[in-house]
């Protein structure tokens, strides 16, 4: 049983104690991070969420006091009056180092069983410990860092937006399914038998209501849901800082987040960030980088090889090339002797589960040129292969030849993962990039239709308007992402204002009108009735506070995650429920 606080009230936080403080009284509160019992001498090392303060018991002590100190274990909740007074020992790796107290009077709070993980940042315990412990989890130093580098985040956007006329709104969280493509949490209405409430993706809608509503400028920090499948920078529910603004167009979005992000960067990790940010078209990013969202802090970039190997007699080669496909390569310059012939089969494993079917491979070196594709060509044939590859001794070549996409997949991940295999990204470095022109539409091929690639209200780009019924796929967005390090921090876009754009739009995604209405009709009436122009954006929270933090897991940016299978394993939700809950929101089970 713990005792009162009674009359103690905290004077000091545990990480503020200096030798300035020589001599004062002070009470200090938190919990026993270690305790060493000298016999006649008890040092505790107590924690609260500043840091670490020694406190000390001594045979001067009264015998009733020294002898409930040595009762004390790590974990105790205590509260501590003394006197400070310079250690004999200087410690100079903590900044109260100096200093300790000698206790005069002491309250065992509550008391506390062996805990099952260590209170450590050092300590290696599985995660599925960490998160079934979470709170004591959370008791450490870094993973409270974390939580306080999310908030002040969060006060230094709230403080840019609000200096901007930006106004927070709170949008619900029963709602209508939003479009942004993922599977919904749906939420069964008791009152209205049958029907369901789904949780926002985001607040797409709502916030775009808003400017009809004449709000002007929105933002919120969100939460949003999607039941998709999770990876290590994705939950199922995870926070936005979401975006809405009137009266604008690409630049006027693009100019403003660039100096939130500025302001980000500057106050929480002392970096300037240089503006205004480099940008890439779609178009552009995948074609040197295979993919939309390209770690620029290495080469490697892709090369297009497939008009040189055309004719090849290599066959595997020629015939991507006359399938319509393509052949292309990386150069991973200079670290030929990293790669051994079982580092390359690892490699062609990986290349495999982005559907290549192999992975053809130049090794040159001083010693000579190793490829087991070298046979299939002629030599000047593969001289010139290598040539416009811009190969030289020391630097290994790896194609892929597939069809387009999947030759891009693959060498797109290919090349970061012989960037990480090779161990040569700075960590500290930050290449930020905006990846512009997205195409408007993606072709489902389970559904045979074109999808929306971003949401069905983005706009196209003015001068690709007329494509839209005669060809969609080369229509262009006024869509935007921001990638930060091969990352999608955020994205968004400029929205379709125009009823009769929105008509065409849908049109082509071969939505009938009454459809539309169905899903969206509450927007579309909204729009009748005077629509500024509007676009926005949102941003990964999590994702933008892992990268603050050089975290590699979205989960320890998150007080209380889901694990991949989204599922918490501290509360063990989701949990099935009673009959009698389930007969009240009307809903039978049908588990297989
Ligand atoms: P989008 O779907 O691109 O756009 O989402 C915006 C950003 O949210 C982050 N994000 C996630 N973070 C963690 N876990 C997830 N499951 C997850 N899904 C997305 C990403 C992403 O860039 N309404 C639009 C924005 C707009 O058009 O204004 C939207 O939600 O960092
Ligand atoms: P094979 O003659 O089938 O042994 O192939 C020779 C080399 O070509 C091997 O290194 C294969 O991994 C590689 N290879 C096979 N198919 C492809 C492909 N589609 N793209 C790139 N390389 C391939």
């Amino acid at each position: 049983m713990g005792e009162k606080m009674g009359n103690l009230r905290r004077t000091l936080m545990c990480g503020e104690l200096r030798p300035e403080h020589q001599g004062k009284e002070v009470v200090l509160m938190g919990w026993v991070q270690k305790e060493r019992n000298l016999g006649s001498i008890i040092f505790l090392d107590l924690r609260d969420t500043t840091g670490i303060s020694q406190i000390v018991f001594d045979d001067t002590l009264s015998e009733e006091l020294f002898s409930k100190a040595e009762k004390i274990r790590s974990e105790y909740v205590v509260a501590v009056k003394g006197n400070v007074r310079i250690r004999q020992s200087i410690n100079k790796e903590i900044q109260t180092g100096e200093v300790e107290v000698l206790a005069s009077e002491l309250k065992i709070l509550d008391e506390s069983e062996t805990p099952p993980i260590y209170i450590r940042d050092d300590d290696n315990v599985s995660e599925t410990m960490r998160l079934k412990y979470r709170y004591l989890d959370l008791r450490k130093p870094s993973m409270q860092g974390k939580l306080k580098l999310r908030a002040k985040t969060a006060k230094v956007v709230r403080d840019f937006l609000s200096e901007n006329y930006f106004i927070e709104v709170e949008t619900p969280m029963l709602t209508k399914p939003t479009p942004e493509g993922a599977r919904d949490y749906l939420v069964p209405s008791r009152v209205n038998p049958g029907e369901f409430y789904a949780l926002p993706q985001s607040p797409q809608l709502m916030k775009q209501l808003l400017m009809v509503s004449g709000m002007d400028r929105y933002y919120q920090i969100v939460k949003c849901f999607r039941d998709e499948d999770l990876r290590a920078n994705r939950q199922p529910e995870f926070t936005q800082i979401d975006i809405e603004m009137s009266f604008v167009d690409i630049e006027d979005i693009i100019s403003i987040n660039e100096k939130m992000l500025y302001r980000i960067f500057k106050e929480l990790k002392g970096i300037e960030i240089q503006l205004p940010i480099q940008r890439l078209t779609y178009a552009e990013s995948m074609e040197r980088f295979g993919v939309d969202k390209p770690d620029l802090r290495f080469g490697f970039e892709l090369v297009d090889v497939s008009e040189l190997v055309r004719n090849s007699d290599f066959r595997v080669f020629s015939s991507a090339v006359e399938n319509l496909g393509s052949v292309r390569g990386i150069n991973v310059k200079g670290f030929a002797q990293d790669f051994t012939r079982k580092d390359i089969s690892s490699l062609e494993e990986y290349v495999k589960t982005f559907g290549a079917k192999g992975l053809a491979w130049i090794k040159i070196t001083e010693d000579g040129i190793t490829s087991p594709i070298s046979k299939f060509f002629g030599e000047d044939e593969f001289a010139s292969l290598i040539q416009k590859m811009n190969g030289e001794s020391g630097d290994l070549l790896l194609f892929v030849a597939d069809k387009t996409p999947v030759v891009l997949d693959s060498l797109g991940n290919l090349r970061n993962e012989v960037a990480k295999k090779l161990k040569i990204i700075d960590p500290n470095e930050l290449k930020l990039v905006w990846i512009t022109e997205f195409p408007l539409f993606e072709f489902d091929e389970e559904e045979n239709r074109y999808a929306a690639k971003h949401h069905p209200f983005t706009h196209p780009m003015d001068e690709d308007i007329d494509l839209l019924e005669t060809n969609p796929e080369k229509v262009r967005a006024k869509a935007y992402d921001i990638v930060i390090n091969g990352d999608e921090m955020g994205g968004g876009s400029i929205r379709i204002n125009n009823s009769e754009l929105q008509k065409r739009m849908f049109k082509a995604l071969g939505f009938s009108e009454e459809e539309a209405i169905e899903k969206f009709g509450f927007l579309l009436e909204a729009f009748k009735y005077g629509t500024p122009p509007h676009g926005g954006i949102a941003y990964g929270f999590d994702r933008l506070i892992m990268l603050l933090s050089n975290s590699s897991n979205i989960r320890d940016v998150i007080a209380f995650p889901k694990t991949q299978s989204a599922t918490c394993l501290m509360t063990e939700a989701p949990t099935s429920v009673t009959q009698s809950q389930l007969n009240e929101i009307h809903v039978k089970l049908d588990l297989q």
